[in-house]
This record gives structure tokens, C-alpha cells and sequence, in this order.
């Protein structure tokens, strides 16, 4: 009997397969309950008393070399060794998932086409601002309420009562960049600055603490009014379509003077009214006016030579009119169910 397992263990060790049928014939072979090891077990009850110790651990050890083969056999046929096959160098490549631009990114590159073909260029500066730059140069009144904690994200505050142009603070928007452009160039000056501004609201579907603009501003000698509805007019038609048409409406901001508030037809009735113009016909899209001549003079600028106009809009709210998106905080959840939708927009 020691025999026979001494030439199965030889066989065993030396078993190769092709594929799950070989690897089946083996476990026939070897171990399944009609197999040669079932029936060495069954002979064993019949070796005398003296035989049993030799034989029986000669036996468990075939049988465990059995199991071992056979696992090792079939790992081998469901995952062979890489170096043995070729490549398929004609399979298509794994699928790429292409990731999609964010609605708030489309817009913004949108409306900087827009500008940049009609010469303006884009300017970028820093969110974290001293007041100087966010307030002060701009014509804020130092008890102006812009400068107020609620409205604006303080990081160091070390103003006294009447000078705060050393505080540090979140931009509360990007006409601060305008500030640095006419600091260090000269005119003629025609730029963009798109950006993160932030302001101290609390979140919900129609506001939230941080929010993107674009600011234009337009310095040369001769510049007028007439030129910057010209303008807006140019970037209204451009960006909701052919058949609007705009309104200006006085307003105020310390640093225009005349100031004014752009709306367009409502790009969803025609200025037939309906609930998303509130059925006054008109969109609310932009903040503008002629630069301030304070506010020329604080940046180096000669006033009495030069005149500009500025403007600034919100970028989340032409998106929202674009796509139908009807809550502020989608923008910043990141949820892919809703950036997906954006796949084809580029
Ligand atoms: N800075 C203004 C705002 O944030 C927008 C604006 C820019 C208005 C330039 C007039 C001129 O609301």
C-alpha cells in the first residue's frame, strides 16, 4: 500500500492542467468520494495494528497534498501568469470618463469671451485683501456699512475708530483687483477681473457666503457714458441673445458717479412677465458707472485727463437663469448627480 501512495504523491506533484476540464479530471481522480484517496481510506480499515501509524500518515499527507495541487492548479488557470501572455494591443483602451465644467466655470469663461473680443484682457488678484484695496480707495466712508462685520469676513482687525486701511479681510469683491490694475498701469486700461468674493450672509436658497463676479473697467481719455451702455448693450445681446434689450436705472456706489443698475428683458417671457422676472418684464444682471474721480485720484490716475466706467456682475445668477438651477448651495455641494448634467456644456 505504501507503494501506491508513494506513485500517486509522485503523480500528484507532477500534475499539470490546461484548462477546468483537466482541473476537474483531477479532483475526479484524486479527490472526490468514488476517487483513488476515498478508496485508500477505505483499504486502510483492513492494515494490521503494526502498519496503521506508517500508513496513516502517509495517507493524510497524500490526501493533503491533493487539496493543495488542486487549489494551487486551479489558481494557476483563472489567473495565468501575466508574463506568459501577450497583450492585445488592438483591445479599445479602458473607457476615460471625462469630467465635466462646472456651470459656474462655463459662465465665467463665457462672459470673458465675450469681453476679450472687444479687447479687454483678464486681471486677477488676491481674496485675502487689506481694506485699502476693498474699501478705502474705492470711496468707502470709513463708517460706510459695507466695512461692517455682517457684511464683511474680517481675519485681523486693528483699525481704530477712524483708520481700518491696515484690516484684513475676505474680498467682498473683485473691484479690489480694479484698485492694484490702476495702481501699477497706466491708461489706456481696458480689463476683466473675474472671481471668489465673499460676504458675510447666511446660506439659502438665494444667497450664500461666497459668490463669483466679473468686473470691467475701462480707463482712457474721452471715455463716456454713451460708451458704456454701448458696451453692455454689445455684452447683453452677446450673452442672452439678439432680441434683448436693456434698461438702465440710477443707482448708487461710492465709486461711480453717475451710477447705475442694468437690467435685461426677461430672457424667459420676452418682457411679457412671469414669475421668474416677478412679472416686471426686467432681469436684474449688473452694478455699473463712471469711475469716481476720487477713486482715480487714490490710484495715481489723473483725474482731470482721464475718464472710465466700471461694472460688476454676479456669475451664479445668470447661471441659475441659464440652467434652471433654483438653489444657490447646488454650486457648492459638488454632487455629481448635478455636475454630470453638465457633461456636453462647454
Ligand atoms: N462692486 C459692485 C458690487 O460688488 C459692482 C460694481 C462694479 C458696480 C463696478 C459699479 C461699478 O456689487
Amino acid at each position: 500500500m505504501l507503494e501506491i501512495i508513494n506513485s500517486l504523491l509522485a503523480e500528484i506533484s507532477e500534475a499539470k492542467v490546461r484548462g477546468q476540464e483537466d482541473l476537474e479530471s483531477f479532483r475526479l481522480r484524486f479527490l472526490s468520494k468514488k476517487g483513488l484517496i476515498s478508496d485508500l481510506f477505505e483499504e486502510f480499515k483492513n492494515v494490521s495494528a503494526s502498519e496503521k501509524k506508517e500508513i496513516g500518515q502517509k495517507l493524510n499527507l497524500l490526501k493533503q497534498s491533493a487539496f493543495n495541487k488542486y487549489n494551487s492548479l486551479k489558481s494557476e488557470i483563472q489567473a495565468p501568469d501575466s508574463g506568459s501572455k501577450i497583450e492585445d494591443l488592438t483591445r479599445p483602451s479602458y473607457p476615460f470618463n471625462l469630467g465635466s465644467r462646472h456651470p459656474i466655470s462655463i459662465i465665467r469663461n463665457e462672459i470673458i469671451s465675450i469681453f476679450e473680443r472687444i479687447g479687454f484682457t483678464v486681471s486677477e488678484g488676491p481674496e485675502i485683501e487689506d481694506d485699502d484695496h476693498v474699501f478705502t480707495k474705492l470711496n468707502f466712508a470709513p463708517e460706510h456699512p459695507a466695512r461692517d462685520m455682517q457684511d464683511t469676513f474680517y481675519i485681523s482687525r486693528i483699525s481704530s475708530e477712524d483708520s481700518c486701511r491696515g484690516d484684513i479681510l475676505l474680498r467682498t469683491h473683485t473691484s479690489s483687483v480694479q484698485v492694484r490694475v490702476m495702481q501699477s498701469q497706466k491708461p489706456p486700461i481696458r480689463t476683466i477681473s473675474p472671481g471668489r468674493v465673499f460676504r458675510n450672509e447666511a446660506i439659502s436658497a438665494r444667497a450664500h457666503c461666497i459668490f463669483h463676479q466679473v468686473e470691467g473697467l475701462y480707463i482712457d481719455e474721452n471715455v463716456s457714458f454713451a460708451d458704456l451702455r454701448q458696451t453692455l448693450l454689445f455684452f447683453a445681446r452677446e450673452m442672452y441673445g439678439k432680441e434683448v434689450s436693456i434698461r438702465l436705472r440710477p443707482s448708487y456706489f461710492p465709486f461711480t458717479e453717475p451710477s447705475a443698475e442694468m437690467d435685461v428683458s426677461c430672457t424667459i417671457c420676452g418682457g411679457k412677465g412671469c414669475n421668474v422676472c416677478k412679472y416686471t418684464g426686467w432681469l436684474e444682471v449688473l452694478g455699473c458707472g463712471m469711475v469716481h474721480p476720487a477713486v482715480l485720484e487714490a490710484c495715481g490716475i489723473d483725474s482731470r485727463k482721464y475718464t472710465g466706467f466700471a461694472f460688476g456682475m454676479g456669475i451664479e445668477r445668470p447661471a441659475m437663469l441659464k440652467y434652471q438651477i433654483n438653489d444657490l448651495r447646488l454650486y457648492f455641494e459638488n454632487d455629481i448627480r448635478f455636475l454630470d448634467q453638465f457633461k456636453t456644456a462647454f
